[in-house]
């Protein structure tokens, strides 16, 4: 890309000619407010206009959106040059916020983002002024009845930022404006609930939100009612969790694996028992590449297809029903994890299983819903799992309980029956994950040898696409790894045609797997600091790396050699896909899908 002069506030700067004025300007040492602009600003509306600077040229100065304005050559275009700090634009930006305060809900102490808010964060750096536009408000739509995400557009500013997430990263499009002049909201057609429409409940929207107008339906009250009930309260994590959660105690990404410390905040909760959903991703292992073997031998339907994220199955369910005999019966690891406890667990403690709450931690929301269906309910009909908090939750309740993460010590999960988990679990957690775990295992199944190279790195990296190619026992086997639901279409459409060239699919609901979750600490993209807008790509590769460190250092790498996981075999359900396996492990998927059911 060639460069260009430009000019800001009488020095010149060479950049590169394609980028915008905010672009431009934050590689010269600026940093222009902006709040619709995300993803290295290549999505912006240009909606919010606290990006504006003043651009001045031969026909005289006006105000333009940086974001979206691109820069000029000041020797081509005489007399081009840009203006941050001049009286015209400092005036603009700071009456852009101020007109978006003055129809913003302020119960800041109430909301998720407190202390998160960008455009809280956006107003200080403009000295915005209170009350000043006072004045008619948008009427305000609350709906907290789909199980996994909450609107409200109170707090909307209308920046589109999720509107175009959920339309062009996850191809769905629930959300849209509608309405004119203060009437305008975001929202589902027809201001609906998103319980009334195939919504995939991912949270994608919320990750990418400035302020609290959308976030989980948190259930942290209801764990506060099982403990208070007298219930045994066991608490699981899921692999992403540990590399996010020090996000949120002011630690940088991929800085800190917090494992230990998340461990020690539990226990110190109070949870009878800590556990780590790994153990039953190594679970999930064995079951599903059994049931890719038998396929396989036995001519079932093929490309298998994963089924841990239920963003992808709520996908599967609305938008491409007829594939379900491709996609794995194997419930996701937290809900095998939750009928293990209350069954194998319970039965060795002699505990009742009516009496055990099960509460998953998960990067995730849209799993606050597959805890509610009707088919996760293995043992005497309870749901396998109680209450699931996202990354999020977590943080609150550990700052709650009077606990400050960095003098927390570390320490280990409870080792009792389900302590044991292989680097094949942790790297669940990222896309390609649960790909290179199952190659592990089919290649020692089908072989009885072990990979030697036990990196599947074909699996690893974070283009919405991958595939790789295996050689056991002389076959070739062609596999394909996606995420996020625009990228995951491709691969569909591919076996509804017929010409799907793989054996094994996995499909993750969010981009870049568990790590990148709607349940995941936020991120912020226009607040971060130093490390520039491009952040945004490499975030999730530096979470990733946290998990791929852990495989790396653990002595089993491969489920199939986990100790615990060979014992529950042996003393319990006997072999993978065998009569209990099938009941307590696996599930089934519902072709005539119906909205999700409406909280009361
Ligand atoms: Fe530029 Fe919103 S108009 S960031």
């Amino acid at each position: 890309m060639e460069n260009v002069n430009i000019k800001i506030e009488g020095k010149i700067y060479s950049v590169p000619s394609n980028l915008s004025i905010l672009e431009a300007a934050r590689k010269c040492g600026y940093r222009i407010p902006s709040l619709c602009a995300w993803k290295n600003n290549e999505c912006s509306l240009a909606s919010c206009r606290v990006c504006l600077v003043e651009v001045r040229t031969a026909r005289g100065g006006r105000l333009v959106a940086s974001c979206v304005y691109p820069v000029a050559d000041c020797q081509a275009e005489k007399g081009f040059e840009i203006f941050v700090s001049s009286q015209m634009a400092v005036d603009a930006r700071r009456a852009s916020v101020e007109l978006l305060l003055s129809n913003h809900s302020k119960n800041c102490q109430q909301c998720v983002k407190n202390g998160e808010c960008e455009l809280l964060e956006v107003a200080r750096i403009v000295g915005a002024r209170d009350g000043v536009f006072a004045g008619e408000k948008t009427p305000t739509t609350i709906d907290e009845m789909a199980p996994g995400i909450v609107r409200d557009t109170s707090k909307c500013i209308l920046c589109g930022r999720c509107v175009e997430k959920c339309k062009s990263v996850q191809g769905i499009g629930i959300l849209g404006f509608q309405n004119r002049g203060f009437k305008t909201i975001v929202g589902p057609a027809f201001n609906r609930s998103f319980a009334n429409t195939p919504c995939l409940q991912c949270g994608q929207c919320i990750e990418v939100c400035p302020t609290g107008a959308l976030a989980e339906h948190r259930e942290i009250d209801k764990v506060d009612a099982a403990f208070k009930s007298g219930k045994y309260v066991i608490v699981q994590t899921a692999p992403a969790v540990r590399a996010a959660i020090a996000e949120e105690f002011g630690h940088k990404i991929g800085e800190q694996d917090g494992t230990g410390k998340m461990v020690a905040a539990l226990h110190r909760m109070g949870f009878y028992r800590v556990f780590d959903t790994n153990f039953a991703a190594d679970l999930t292992i064995m079951e599903e590449s059994q049931e890719l073997l038998n396929r396989i031998t036995k001519g079932g339907v093929l490309p298998q297809i994963t089924s841990c994220s239920p963003g992808w199955i709520n996908y599967l369910e609305y938008f491409y029903p007829e594939l379900i005999p491709n996609v794995s019966t194997c419930k996701s690891p937290h809900e095998m994890e939750g009928a293990i406890i209350k069954s194998y667990f319970a039965k060795a403690h002699n505990i009742d299983s009516k009496d055990i709450y099960v509460v998953s931690i998960m990067p995730c929301t849209a799993k606050k819903y597959e805890k509610e269906r009707k088919e996760n309910a293995a043992v005497e009909n309870l749901p396998d799992v109680d209450a699931v908090l996202t990354t999020r939750e977590l943080a609150v309740m550990i700052r709650r309980a009077g606990l400050d993460w960095d003098l927390l010590p570390d320490e280990e999960f409870d080792n009792d029956l389900l302590g044991e988990y292989t680097g094949a679990g942790v790297i669940f957690g990222v896309t390609g994950g649960v790909m290179e775990a199952a190659l592990r295992t089919a290649y020692h199944t089908l072989t009885g040898k072990e990979y030697e190279a036990i990196d599947f790195k074909a699996c690893r990296g974070l283009e919405g696409v991958k595939e790789a190619e295996v050689e056991i026992n002389g076959s070739k086997i062609k596999v394909a790894i996606t995420s996020g639901m625009k990228n995951a279409k491709v691969l569909l459409e591919q076996i509804k045609a017929g010409n799907s060239p793989y054996a094994f699919i996995e499909v993750m609901g969010c981009p870049g797997g568990c790590i990148n979750g709607g349940g995941q600490p936020f991120v912020k993209p226009t607040l971060l600091k130093g490390e520039g807008a491009d952040i945004l790509d490499t975030y999730r590769a530096k979470r990733a790396n946290i998990l791929y460190k852990i495989d790396e250092g653990k002595a089993i790498r491969q489920s199939h050699n986990n100790p615990d996981i060979k014992k529950i075999y042996a003393d319990f359900l006997g072999e993978p896909c065998g009569e209990l396996s099938e009941k307590l492990l696996h599930t089934s998927y519902n072709a005539n899908r119906e909205r999700f059911p409406e909280k009361k």
